[in-house]
């Protein structure tokens, strides 16, 4: 009775809990539109099945027969014959031999269970101190291309893998999963390319691909330390609670293609209010985040360094409703950043001091906008252009000023103009307007229009008096983004402005 009792107690308590999740999801922006997303996929895909059936008509629709697994002699026989050397061709011939580490032939355990971290770095150890032809960078042996391969296997990880020494190229880590143990330390990265050298650039050309990455809610997935030209391409990062992706000085990581969230949900999630940590943070000058989703972490991409570009990035990692933010430009003073063809889903860009900031091209969804901050109160070379925003009517402006610290002095350059808006407010630093009457004074007010308050550079303004007359007129006054025009005498006149900030 009492178990029953118990049972039905958590019951309500279970669907008071859904309820209360519900309602706390409402009355903050609705990210809503990812179930009428998966709705509309599901519409296409059926679409494009019925295309086949039609493009048919005579043979029903099959899905392709799967493809036979390789039988486990082939299997066997392709590992006692690297067996020797552990790599997946041997040395015999003498004349070739194919230089891949297969992490299993290692006695790392493809099932996850076994802790294999010893296994894979044994892999590594034999990869990266393996001969190498000549260098790239100086002090950069090249590898010539060796491959660490995971076997399409999943991997329980104890330790970061790093690799024994500094000073290698040329080299990949692919295909397969790595796993952080229960007692993976906190502050670590499951691939971690760091070592303490004194060249410039620690490793170039090495890369990472084909991964799935769960730091099983222990730190973070990959850092990049002091290192040139680093690929990390169609990586799947998960369970991070400190960074996915750590880049820390060096230059050229390009991440391409991945897929990051602390949390694997697909939006809409009830628990995102609590999302946190960082899917990416690029600390240093000439990266390119490419092509890449950012579904669940407090922040999407953190930026600290210099000429950095993002494109193609889909942010949807946690609503500013809730404290998230998209992307955070944190370079006051020099920025250098572009960012192009971008999809900011309920989540947006906060940039401090801008100086030199690219953004174009991008969509701005569920009440998204730019956030500029003041640090120093400068503003330097800005280009919001040509974006579009969407929202839900609440008077939610596209660009906002962030002025708690200190107003905005030293603006220069900016130029936010030709976005359009659903729902929210629209704000440039370029706006027009028109005011008619039978009178000797006229006023335009842009105070709704214009980004910065109190600021306007330039004017031209033409008076058309519709009477007989030709009145003396001047611009008078421009205070607080509202331009007077005044004639000498009342005529019936429609004036027209056009102003800069
Ligand atoms: C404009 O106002 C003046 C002075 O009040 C008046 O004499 C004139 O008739 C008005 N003109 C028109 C077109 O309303
Ligand atoms: C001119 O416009 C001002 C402000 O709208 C108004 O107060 C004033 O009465 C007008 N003057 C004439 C002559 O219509």
């Amino acid at each position: 009775m009492v178990g029953r009792a118990l049972i039905l107690l958590s019951f309500i308590i279970c669907l008071l809990n859904h309820v209360t999740a519900i309602h706390a999801y409402h009355d903050i922006p609705s990210p809503a539109h990812h179930f009428s997303a998966k709705h509309y996929r599901e519409k296409t895909r059926k679409m494009q099945l019925d295309k086949v059936a039609f493009a048919h008509p005579d043979t029903t629709f099959q899905p392709p027969s799967p493809v036979l697994p390789p039988s486990p002699s082939i299997l066997t026989a392709a590992l006692s014959k690297s067996s020797p050397s552990k790599s997946s061709t041997s040395a015999t011939s003498g004349i070739s031999r194919a230089r891949e580490y297969h992490v299993t032939t290692y006695g790392a355990d493809p099932t996850g269970e076994k802790d294999s971290t010893d296994a894979i770095l044994e892999a590594i150890a034999d990869a990266v101190q393996g001969p190498g032809n000549g260098e790239l960078m100086k002090g950069i042996v090249n590898l010539g291309g060796v491959r660490i391969n995971l076997d399409g296997g999943i991997y329980k990880i104890s330790n970061p893998l790093r690799l024994p020494v500094a000073g290698r190229g040329n080299l990949m880590i692919h295909g397969g999963t790595l796993r952080a143990s229960d007692d993976f330390p906190k502050n670590g990265y499951l691939i971690d390319l760091s070592a303490s050298s004194d060249l410039e650039y620690i490793y170039e050309f090495v890369t990472l691909r084909d991964l799935l990455l769960d730091s099983n809610y222990r730190g973070g997935a990959i850092q990049v330390v002091d290192s040139l030209r680093t690929s990390i391409d169609n990586c799947y990062i998960t369970h991070f609670t400190t960074t996915g992706i750590n880049v820390q000085g060096g230059h050229e990581t390009y991440i391409r293609n991945c897929y990051l969230g602390q949390h694997i949900t697909a939006g809409a999630d009830p628990g995102e209010r609590d999302f946190s940590g960082t899917a990416i943070i690029l600390n240093g000058n000439d990266n390119a985040v490419t092509d890449v989703v950012i579904f669940s972490a407090a922040t999407g991409i953190v930026i600290e360094g210099q000429a950095n570009t993002l494109s193609g990035v889909h942010c949807y990692n946690k609503a500013t409703g809730f404290g998230g933010v998209g992307v955070y430009l944190k370079v006051p003073g020099l920025t250098q950043t572009r960012i192009v063809n971008c999809y900011l889903d309920y989540t947006g860009i906060v940039a401090e001091d801008p100086v030199q900031l690219h953004i174009s091209s991008s969509f701005f969804l569920g009440d998204a906008f730019v956030l500029l901050r003041s640090v120093n109160g400068i503003a330097n070379g800005i280009n919001i252009v040509d974006n579009m925003f969407s929202g839900s009517d609440k008077g939610i402006d596209i660009v906002q000023l962030d002025e708690k610290s200190c107003k905005f002095k030293n603006v220069k350059q900016v130029i936010v103009d030709r976005n359009n808006a659903k729902g929210m407010n629209i704000k440039s630093t370029i706006a027009r307007g028109t005011v008619e009457g039978n009178n000797s004074s006229w006023m335009v007010d842009l105070s709704k229009d214009l980004l910065f308050p109190n600021l306007i550079k330039s004017v031209q303004y033409s008076l058309q008096a519709t009477g007989d007359q030709f009145p003396n007129h001047a611009l008078r006054s421009v205070t607080d983004n509202r331009v007077v025009i005044t004639t000498d005498v009342v005529v019936p006149a429609s004036v027209t402005v056009t102003v800069d900030q």
